[in-house]
């Protein structure tokens, strides 16, 4: 495991963004497992300039998204897809055929699970994971639990991540209660894995994800067994960690 420690969001994102673009021009058919929340923002922010600037081409590129609320369609614009088309796939030469985000409108959810961990398989992997951090250790929508889920699920979200995703809707109720989530095992056979985090709000979580336990309970200490993960932390979110 590595650790990076930058001085502040910015730098987190830039350094995170280098690792992505530095994936893509070693390998430009990369296939990139991608995450959603605040977090991410500032890296593909980053990422778009770079391709603005003409370093970067997406042609090739396929992308797994790590999750989706449940019922929520791909046009509400709180859905994870709609993020994704606004935040990042608009901006960039990507071939909206490669991009997959579970259907969280599926009518047959097993089958929705059972096809997207199909989907990866065929596409080879994922070369590069992409994770933020939930202040309560998930990575995905693995939530705190008594056992590893292992493959892409359907989850029932914690109240602390209700809450704390409440910011991006209206009332607290409108907060989706589930989603669909790649599992533990999804995650941790790609091959690449970059995790970061920002914010006070997430320091016991990284100092747990790092030091602590491997358990279900912080579902990001499973990551201690990974051969190849980078954290990348901002001041605040590395302050527990000397
Ligand atoms: C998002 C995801 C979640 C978030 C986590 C942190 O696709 O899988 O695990 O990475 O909830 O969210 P933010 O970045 O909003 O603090």
């Amino acid at each position: 495991m590595r650790i990076i420690f930058t001085e502040d969001y910015q730098q987190m994102s830039k350094k995170a963004a280098d690792i992505v673009v530095s994936q893509i021009i070693l390998k430009p058919d990369s296939v990139l497992g991608l995450a959603t929340g605040s977090t991410p923002l500032g890296m593909y922010k980053q990422i778009v300039n770079t391709y603005k600037e003409g370093h970067i081409d997406f042609n090739e590129v396929t992308t797994f998204n790590l999750d989706e609320y449940y019922g929520l369609d791909k046009t509400n614009n709180q859905s994870y897809y709609y993020y994704m088309l606004e935040n990042f796939f608009k901006n960039i030469n990507i071939n909206m055929e490669r991009v997959n985000i579970p259907n969280g409108t599926a009518d047959d959810i097993e089958k929705e699970c059972l096809d997207y961990e199909r989907k990866i398989r065929n596409c080879g992997g994922i070369d590069l994971q992409v994770l933020g951090i939930g202040r309560n250790g998930h990575i995905g929508f693995n939530e705190p639990d008594l056992k590893f889920e292992a493959l892409t699920h359907i989850v029932e979200l914690d109240q602390q991540t209700i809450k704390d995703n409440s910011r991006f809707f209206d009332t607290i109720e409108d907060v989706p209660t589930k989603a669909i989530s790649m599992g533990i095992k999804t995650i941790m056979r790609a091959r690449k894995i970059v995790l970061l985090a920002s914010g006070e709000e997430k320091a016991d979580a990284i100092h747990g994800a790092i030091y602590g336990k491997i358990t279900p309970e912080l579902p990001a200490s499973v990551l201690q067994l990974h051969p190849d993960v980078v954290f990348i932390v901002d001041k605040e979110a590395g302050s527990r960690l000397d």
